[in-house]
């Protein structure tokens, strides 16, 4: 009978009874599959920089701030994916190059990504192209059935009233700093400039005009 014992049954006398050992085994084989299945260890650069992807100003992630706040990712994306129907789509202006979808590098400045995962609105990772007045956006935010009849995008009139808290946005920068964002303190300081008198609007809209504005392939001069 003793010699008639497969491998197995051999492997489970020999290991697996061993508590001990087995557990030392199994936690050998799980770090090594860990190592090689994180890509920090192995790949030296996993996004390609994007040079002309600057900051955001400080209104501009003051705009930030507010979308996040008040949810509009819950239904816009920001995040076009590589499908035709969806290059065509969010490219009427052909002004994104022979491939017109999200890149990687688009993304390193936000802290958190927005990219969102619920498309009841349209995506607007594009929207400095497809929509690049200021004053529609206002007029649209104020009630978006007036410049989209039969929207069900909720009126935002509110932000036209609420004031931005400059000190928040300060800090805010800082913080960002300190994640590796290239902030300058003349950057920060410029957020009392540039805040000054301007609503929690104002700042979507200057945020909503520079999603996609620094990809958009610049023309020959
Ligand atoms: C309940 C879902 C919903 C929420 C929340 C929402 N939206 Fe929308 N949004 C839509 C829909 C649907 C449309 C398409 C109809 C329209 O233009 O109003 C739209 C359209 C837009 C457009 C026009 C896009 C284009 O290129 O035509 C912008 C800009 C926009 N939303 C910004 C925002 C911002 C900023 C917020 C947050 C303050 C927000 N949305 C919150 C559903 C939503």
């Amino acid at each position: 009978m003793e010699n008639q014992k497969n491998f197995y049954e051999k492997l489970n006398e020999k290991v697996e009874s061993k508590g001990f050992a087995f557990t030392v085994l199994v936690t050998v084989a799980i770090l090594i599959g860990t190592l090689v299945e994180l890509p920090p260890f192995f790949l030296t650069k996993q996004v390609e920089p994007i040079e002309s992807v600057k900051p955001y100003n400080a209104l501009e992630l003051a705009g930030r701030d507010v979308y996040q706040k008040e949810g509009c990712f819950n239904c816009h994306t920001q995040m076009i994916r590589p499908f035709k129907w969806e290059t065509d789509r969010f490219d009427p202006n052909k002004a994104y190059g022979p491939d017109p979808y999200s890149k990687a590098g688009e993304y390193v400045y936000d802290h958190p990504f927005l990219w969102g995962s619920k498309r009841t609105g349209p995506d607007l990772a594009h929207e400095a192209s497809i929509r690049p007045s200021a004053a529609w956006h206002k007029k649209h935010l104020i009630n978006p059935r007036e410049t989209s009849p039969g929207s069900i995008m909720p009126a935002y009139p509110w932000l036209f009233e609420n004031e931005l808290d400059i000190e928040q946005t300060k800090a805010n920068m800082r913080a960002l700093r300190a994640l590796g964002v290239p902030y300058t303190d003349e950057d920060i300081a410029a957020a009392d400039k540039l805040l000054k008198g301007k609503t929690e609007g104002d700042a979507v809209i200057a945020y909503l005009l520079k999603l996609g504005r620094d990809t958009m392939v610049q023309e020959e001069e």
